[in-house]
């Protein structure tokens, strides 16, 4: 059983389902509004992200459209390598779209930092971040989430999409990752 590898649960199913339907009407409410020509398009940074974005979408009671991009930072460590590598682009113009990146950590901000630049040269009417998670740690990029799900502590957490070396993704929780397991 992967769940013996926790050490701590951190957010249980129940609590991110009821936190992910919450930011769904925010940003069903914060969109309403919208010309119809200028749609949404969620991107989600595979892989970690893509469960939250399937969940986040479906509380969504707006047309939008689902893109993913593949970006590498991490290797199989824990540790940001503070390089950042777009392995897989979106397919879907953005030009004058109102795009919101589902991601599923924010830890260094590293990462965000880098794919914001990088929509943004595309022309969309807006971008916004929905993270699951923000890391409560020092010396992270100051990346403006209009949606964060929870403030979490700074340790090495999986679940919910979350890997350690690919594992613990499909966990339906999340939690705090024995250390032992990877010191
Ligand atoms: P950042 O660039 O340091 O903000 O890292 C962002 C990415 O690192 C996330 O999208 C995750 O894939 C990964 N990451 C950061 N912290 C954790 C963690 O505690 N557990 C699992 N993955 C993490
Ligand atoms: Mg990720």
């Amino acid at each position: 059983m992967q769940s013996k590898d926790i050490s701590q649960v951190l957010y249980t199913e129940g609590q991110i389902a009821r936190r992910v339907a919450e930011l769904g009407a925010a940003i069903t409410a914060d969109y309403a509004g919208e010309p119809a020509e200028q749609g949404i398009v969620v991107v989600s940074v595979l892989r970690g992200a893509a469960i939250f974005m399937a969940d986040l979408c479906r509380q969504i009671g707006l047309p939008l459209e689902m893109d993913y991009m593949a970006v590498s930072s991490y290797g199989n460590g824990t540790e940001s390598s503070g390089m950042v590598r777009i392995l897989k682009d979106v397919t879907a113009d953005l030009e004058g779209k109102h795009v919101i990146i589902a991601e599923d950590i924010l830890d260094s901000g590293l990462t965000l930092e880098r794919l914001i630049d990088e929509l943004a040269s595309r022309g969309p009417a807006s971008i916004e971040v929905a993270t699951l998670l923000r890391k409560r740690r020092q010396g992270q990029a100051a990346i403006d989430c209009r949606y964060v799900g929870f403030e979490c502590p700074d340790e090495f957490i999986v679940g919910y999409g979350l890997d350690y070396a690919e594992r613990y993704r499909n966990l339906p929780f999340i939690g705090i990752l024995r250390p032992d397991i990877y010191q």
